[in-house]
């Protein structure tokens, strides 16, 4: 068992064990379902630096490969985010003569399309091979490799530093984080920025967000923890803000240490994890066992239905649902489907709990009685598309931060 913290060597104190899962988009066909690999999911909290980690990892080449499921341009309202973040980058960064970003883990292209399309010198680094092709096709120019302080020095020889390194979904997937900082302290250019967006610590413990946690997400990541961090490897955290993705997560902005003038939002954000505790051991425990206490709620909700003869199908497959359908135990006798629009895990098995994976027109031919709503970050999304799913007396289960039925 890992007891090392990635970031300063600290101890790592576990407080959260979700059990035996497999890689959360590890989708696979019937035929592959008995050479699945499995790895204990448990969370665990530096002592010394505050970051909140997995205990044990799954190596990075089981996770990104040329089958990788997750399609970034898969929602409207994650292609609407990524191209403002192009805009913004290309009003505010990127506005010297001859600018230069690069992404790490630019996926099918959702942010650099958009920069490419105005003609501003970029490059992603993506290890993804599947994914990698899309971004091309987009005209988007990619380099098919893990992000590392190597692949940094090779980027920066061939085409000069960076003004602006973004990652969104991706910082906190790489164990070797050391490595990534040294990268980018390679790549970045004296005045330039290092931009990434994850899901935030402060929201998975406020809403329950347990479904959060899964292989890919080495890191949980907070103000406090990214900003040691950041400290740690010569850079300073000069902003962070709120954003609505995935449930709610924070963008950091680091640049060279007194480069630029940090804004009044970390102090009080600062200030905010330190009132909640946000750290601390009491309120971590709380948080499991809060975890706990809507695993048996969930799970006495669909044995009921499943009593009563009420029909109850998954709505989204994201990776979120491979660590619910396995810490639940909930299997095709629960819930005998998912429906989800990605076309490339449709016929295929969610990893481990293996409910089979279904197009959304599934869903209507004919309404079940409950859909259990596993990709709630898109609820808006979603319950706007159905509605006559509802009109048709069909109900939402939903089961964060509470178990509800709407
Ligand atoms: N940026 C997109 C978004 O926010 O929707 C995609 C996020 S996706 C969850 C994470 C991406 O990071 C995957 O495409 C994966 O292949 C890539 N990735 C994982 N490890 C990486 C590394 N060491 N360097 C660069 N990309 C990496
Ligand atoms: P995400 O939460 O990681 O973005 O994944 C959301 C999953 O939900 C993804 O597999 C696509 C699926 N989905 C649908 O099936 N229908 C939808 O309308 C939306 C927005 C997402
Ligand atoms: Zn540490």
């Amino acid at each position: 068992m890992r007891t090392d913290c990635r970031v300063c060597g600290g101890e790592v104190r576990e407080f959260v064990d979700l059990g035996r899962q497999p890689t959360a988009n590890g989708f696979l066909t019937p035929e592959e379902a008995d050479r699945e690999f499995f790895f204990r999911l448990a969370v665990g909290v530096c002592g010394r630096c505050a970051m909140v980690q997995l205990i044990e990892e799954v190596p990075q080449e089981l996770r990104y490969h040329g089958a990788y499921r997750y399609h970034a341009s898969g929602s409207a309202g994650h292609r609407q985010h990524f191209e403002q973040n192009a805009r913004r980058f290309l009003d505010t960064e990127l506005t010297g003569p001859d600018p230069f970003v690069v992404e790490i883990g630019c996926n099918d292209g959702v942010m650099l399309s958009a920069i490419a399309e105005a003609g501003v010198r970029h490059l992603g680094v993506e290890p993804s091979t599947n994914v990698a092709e899309l971004a091309r096709a987009k005209g988007v120019k990619v380099l098919t490799r893990f992000f590392d302080e190597t692949t940094a020095a090779a980027v920066r020889a061939e085409h000069g530093a960076a003004d602006v390194v973004f990652g969104a979904n991706t910082i906190c997937h790489i164990a070797h984080i050391g490595s990534v900082l040294r990268g980018v302290d390679e790549l970045l250019s004296p005045g330039g920025v290092f931009v990434f967006e994850e899901p935030y610590l402060g929201t998975i413990v406020e809403r329950t967000a347990f479904d959060q946690i899964y292989d890919e997400h080495v890191f949980y990541f907070s103000v406090a923890s990214v900003r040691a961090m950041a400290e740690r490897f010569g850079f300073e955290l000069v902003d962070a803000e709120h954003i609505p993705l995935h449930g709610g997560e924070i963008r950091y902005t680091l640049a060279r240490a007194g480069a630029r003038v940090p804004a009044p939002a970390i102090a009080s954000l600062l200030a905010d994890e330190a009132a909640r505790g946000l750290s601390e051991p009491e309120t971590l425990d709380r948080f499991r066992r809060t975890v706990e206490g809507v695993k048996d709620e969930l799970l006495a909700l669909l044995r009921g239905l499943r009593a009563d003869g009420r029909s109850v199908v998954g709505y989204g497959a994201p990776g979120k649902a491979t660590t619910v359908t396995n810490y639940f135990g909930i299997g095709t006798d629960l819930v005998p489907f998912v429906v989800d629009s990605t076309p490339s895990k449709q016929g295929l098995l969610v990893p481990g709990s293996h409910l089979p994976v279904r197009a959304p027109h599934a869903f209507s031919d004919p309404y079940p009685d409950y859909a259990l709503l596993f990709a709630w970050n898109h609820a808006e999304e979603i319950m706007a598309k159905e509605q006559e799913f509802q009109a048709a007396g069909g109900r939402w289960i939903l089961y964060a931060p509470e178990v509800r039925v709407i």
